[in-house]
């Protein structure tokens, strides 16, 4: 399991254990975490799943893919350099600690 902070639009953080394998959408979605629409399901389809990444940690994410990046143009909220689509963060044990700012708006 690794550990992932959410902060919600209101502010609320919510940690989560999260499973090896997932999306960090689907983590959050799982949870009842507020503020990520993810209307295509994951499929890098929608940009509703938008999300600030933050903290040391981010630093370690592998890099977004053409796809992800073109996708991150038709953000609602403003895009930003830490701007990332949750649903295309896969948990690894690398990410542990990665924290989450869910965008204020996602459509
Ligand atoms: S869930 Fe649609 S782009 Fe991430």
């Amino acid at each position: 399991m690794v550990k992932l902070t959410f902060i919600e639009p209101s502010g609320a953080e919510v940690a989560i254990e999260a499973q090896e394998g997932w999306s960090a959408m689907q983590v959050a979605t799982s949870k009842g975490v507020e503020g990520i629409d993810a209307e295509c399901g994951g499929s890098c389809a929608c940009a509703t799943c938008h999300c600030y990444v933050e903290g040391d940690v981010a630093a370690r994410l592998p890099a977004p893919l053409d796809g992800e990046l073109a996708m991150l143009d038709n953000v609602a909220a403003e895009r930003r350099p830490n701007s990332r689509l949750s649903c295309q963060i896969k948990v690894t044990p690398e990410i542990e600690g990665l924290i989450l700012r869910v965008a204020e708006v996602q459509s």
